[in-house]
């Protein structure tokens, strides 16, 4: 596949007015995406899990307008105007015209809501704009009926890419990969892939516990961190093992060896947090709460033998994982020791999830 396959041949179709929806979940990466080319191109292969709980849902209504003019669209946020949406919106819009050219031809009506709180410190980029392409190619697959489901959803993770790296990681389940590598077949730099290889009962229903240990503002957004890894020393290494990572995880995910899986992720955790201290300029994006966190959970595991690790984004929540199996004690730990580093004593309780829903597709 290349980017000329999702430009459109003239619609066979006439749309005139209509309401679609979606809702997107969120996802949690296993091997990190950071460092990227033009477009959301990224450096290096990435995984995921999806998310079930953290998602978007988004309604976009459209009507046809007399003269195709400039983009014309509106966004709410849990049923206000946000017109402080509209900058992040029109540059999308802008960036996917060449393969969605029916989007000057439209007034839209953008209606977005979250399930977890707006001020969480979790990204709803991933969820928001999954929804949002999803609900755009629901738009395309009316004026073009003739779209196999197929390509329906590897053009929604094409354009949720060029809206945000990661959200092309959400529009199915339960693992995906996202970034051209030679240990999943059919990978791609342009769009997320299903992971289709055998994977092992233990991480079925894996469970994510989300720490919200820090709900303030990103000291730093994901497009500059990204960039910090252009001209930085330990680059080529760090592409490199994300390649070399993603082949051991293979084996690890099919045998269901839990202790090596621990040991993978929460050294691509700690791995992103080094990317970004030994960058220039620099950053600490964990919280001393992450690290009292962190070290609670290593003597739990020492000492119970329990099956818990973490991952982190970028930032200072901690994503708790742990296979289902052991969930009943891992969540009285999380409940008795971890909850008092989190603000308010706020987490949410997730797991792997299969990928978006159509809420209303008239097809
Ligand atoms: O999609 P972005 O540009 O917000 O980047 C996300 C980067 C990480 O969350 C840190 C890692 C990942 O692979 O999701």
């Amino acid at each position: 596949m290349t980017e000329q396959q999702f430009i459109p041949q003239a619609y066979s179709n006439k749309v005139s007015q209509g309401t679609v929806s979606w809702e997107s979940p969120s996802n949690i990466a296993l091997i990190k995406y950071w460092g990227k080319k033009k477009d959301q191109i990224p450096e290096n292969p990435s995984i995921s899990f999806t998310l079930n709980a953290c998602k978007t849902t988004t309604v976009l209504s459209y009507t046809k307008k007399e003269e195709t003019s400039d983009f014309d669209f509106e966004v709410y946020l849990d049923g206000k105007h946000k017109p402080d949406f509209q900058p992040k919106i029109k540059t999308f819009f802008e960036r996917v015209l060449v393969y969605l050219p029916f989007l000057k031809e439209f007034t839209f009506k953008i209606e977005t809501s979250n399930t977890f709180p707006h001020s969480s410190g979790i990204a709803s980029s991933a969820s928001g704009m999954s929804a949002l392409a999803l609900c755009l190619m629901s738009l395309e697959n009316q004026l073009q009926p003739e779209m196999t489901s197929e390509f329906f959803n590897q053009k929604a993770s094409f354009l949720a890419r060029l809206g945000s790296g990661s959200a092309c990681r959400s529009i199915e389940g339960d693992l995906i990969v996202w970034g051209a590598n030679t240990t999943v077949k059919g990978s791609s730099d342009l769009f997320g892939v299903k992971y289709t290889y055998a994977v092992h009962e233990n991480f079925k229903s894996y469970q994510d516990t989300i720490l919200l240990v820090d709900k303030g503002e990103k000291q730093v957004s994901s497009t500059v961190g990204h960039n910090l890894m252009h001209g930085h020393p330990f680059a080529a290494q760090r592409f490199a093992q994300a390649h070399d990572n993603l082949a051991a995880l293979k084996p690890i995910l099919e045998s269901g060896d839990l202790e090596a899986f621990i040991a993978l992720i929460e050294s691509e955790a700690l791995t992103l947090h080094a990317m970004m201290m030994t960058s220039m300029p620099y950053f600490i994006l964990m919280k001393p709460n992450t690290l009292e966190v962190i070290n609670k959970i290593w003597a739990f595991r020492k000492e119970t033998g329990l099956h818990v690790g973490f991952t982190l984004d970028a930032g200072a929540n901690v994503h708790v994982l742990y296979p289902k199996a052991e969930a009943e004690p891992i969540l009285e730990f999380v409940k008795s020791e971890l909850a008092v580093h989190c603000q308010n004593g706020q987490f949410i309780c997730d797991e792997i999830g299969f990928g978006a829903k159509a809420l209303i597709n008239n097809k």
